[in-house]
């Protein structure tokens, strides 16, 4: 992982560039551009919730008693911004099947493109809860920062962000706002273009998770 700056991450596993290449490509149909996107969920997840904390209980194998790490401590909530960070939500469900999933409702206007929210709905105590949230776009950055505001407005703490593509000015524009939320991003692109889409980016990820274009 390249470190982009504190709390600023950018992956370089190869299984990880390599199903963004398929993302990117437009012959990509929905099917296999879905899978991908979970498949991402559960890589990305993994790792960014590789400082998860530990304590030991007694168990006993089939051979002796010994003692064995479980996880401990916060619990845990996922909370997609809708509609595209829905995608990526089963692949960090099937690492952790306990976890809770909230919801934020956010859509970015054609024209301005200004996040506007339509709905907020999180898992209580979300206080106490580590929290990932998903969006695969981080474009302009204006709906991860006004998601990430809700979360802290409602309780929330520790927060961690994951995104499958960044422009650089969306991240800037995030970790100015929210320096104490650890971003994983799995490939920084170069810019972002006249209707404020990533370039090269893989075009509009929610339409093409659900098919509607
Ligand atoms: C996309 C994407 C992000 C947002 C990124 O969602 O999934 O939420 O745009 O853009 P920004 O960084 O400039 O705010 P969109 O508003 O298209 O909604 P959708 O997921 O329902 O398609
Ligand atoms: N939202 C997307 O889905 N794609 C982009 O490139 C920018 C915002």
């Amino acid at each position: 992982m390249n470190k982009l700056y504190d709390n600023v991450f950018e992956f370089t596993h190869p299984l990880i560039q390599h199903k963004i290449t398929i993302l990117r490509d437009k012959h990509t149909g929905t099917n296999e551009f879905r899978s991908v996107v979970e498949e991402l969920g559960m890589l990305m997840g993994y790792e960014a919730l590789a400082d998860l904390p530990l304590e030991d209980i007694e168990i006993e194998t089939p051979i002796e008693h010994c003692k064995s790490p479980v996880l401990s401590g916060r619990k845990l909530a996922i909370v997609p911004i809708l509609r595209a960070g829905l995608g990526m939500v089963p692949g960090i469900l099937a690492l952790t099947p306990s976890a809770k999933v909230g919801h934020i409702g956010m859509y970015r206007d054609e024209d301005t493109h200004e996040p506007h929210e339509y709905f907020c709905k999180l898992p209580k105590p979300i206080d106490q809860r580590t929290i990932v949230v998903t969006d695969p776009m981080l474009a302009t950055g204006g709906s991860a920062v006004d998601a990430v505001d809700m979360i802290k407005q409602k309780g929330g703490k520790k927060i961690k962000f994951i995104c499958i593509i960044a422009a650089p000015e969306g991240i800037e524009k995030f970790h100015t706002a929210h320096p104490d939320v650890e971003l994983y991003i799995g490939h920084v692109d170069r810019e972002l273009n006249a209707n404020a889409y990533i370039c090269p980016g893989l075009g509009d990820a929610g339409d093409r998770i659900f098919g509607t274009k």
